[in-house]
């Protein structure tokens, strides 16, 4: 695997490291329990702590702020996990993906967007051989971001432990194999 990428560019959107500065707009999106909870991770609480998080866990490789072009600003985010951070992908050349937008910029096609420019990133830069993306019961938004990006569902989880929020749920899996993304791509 090759080291990080500074910053992947699609149509709309610029996907770059996060900075101690978009800890404002990290906690005007990441507060609205419309977002995390439904992705695993509790609502932020204050500034300081999205400013906490964009130091530890936003600090991994492979992990973008997903910005729109015309302003720059952080308003979701992207990331492929890898090793004891992925619990679906296993293999040194394979990745989970998570995502999550500020609930003002949904149903825009904008995560479908940054999800098509990280596949790219993950099978022509990293050379990866799958990527594997989940999403919890009933959230069909996000399966619909998988479907349309080429995942094809692969396995249901029943009573997967969500350590942040202290619940089990069931977990739907699916999964593109480089070869699948080459068919697409051509
Ligand atoms: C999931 C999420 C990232 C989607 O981002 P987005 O930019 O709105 O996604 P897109 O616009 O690319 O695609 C959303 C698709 O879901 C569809 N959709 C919207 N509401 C839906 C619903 N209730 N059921 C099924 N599909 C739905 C949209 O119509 C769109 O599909 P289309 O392009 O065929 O019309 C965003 O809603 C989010 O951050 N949710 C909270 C966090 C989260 O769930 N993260 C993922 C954890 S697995």
């Amino acid at each position: 695997m090759t080291s990080s990428q500074e910053t992947i560019e699609t149509n709309r959107l610029v996907l770059r490291r996060w900075q101690d500065g978009d800890a404002d707009s990290l906690y005007e999106y990441a507060r609205d329990p419309a977002v995390g909870p439904i992705a695993g991770w509790p609502s932020h609480q204050s500034v300081e702590e999205s400013r906490e998080i964009i130091g530890t866990v936003f600090a991994a490789p492979e992990t973008y702020a997903v910005c729109l072009k015309d302003d720059g600003r952080a308003i979701g985010a992207i990331a492929l996990k890898f090793g004891d951070d992925a619990d679906l992908a296993d293999a040194d050349d394979e990745a989970e993906l998570g995502y999550w937008l500020g609930r003002p910029f949904w149903g825009r096609g904008i995560m479908s967007e940054a999800s098509e420019a990280i596949l790219r990133h993950a099978f022509e830069d990293l050379d990866l051989a799958r990527v594997w993306p989940g999403y919890y019961e009933g959230n069909n938004r996000s399966w619909r971001v998988q479907e349309k990006c080429g995942f094809r569902y692969q396995r249901t989880c029943e009573g997967v432990d969500v350590p942040l929020m202290g619940e089990r749920r069931t977990e739907h899996v699916s999964c593109i194999t480089r070869k699948e993304w080459e068919q697409l791509s051509s």
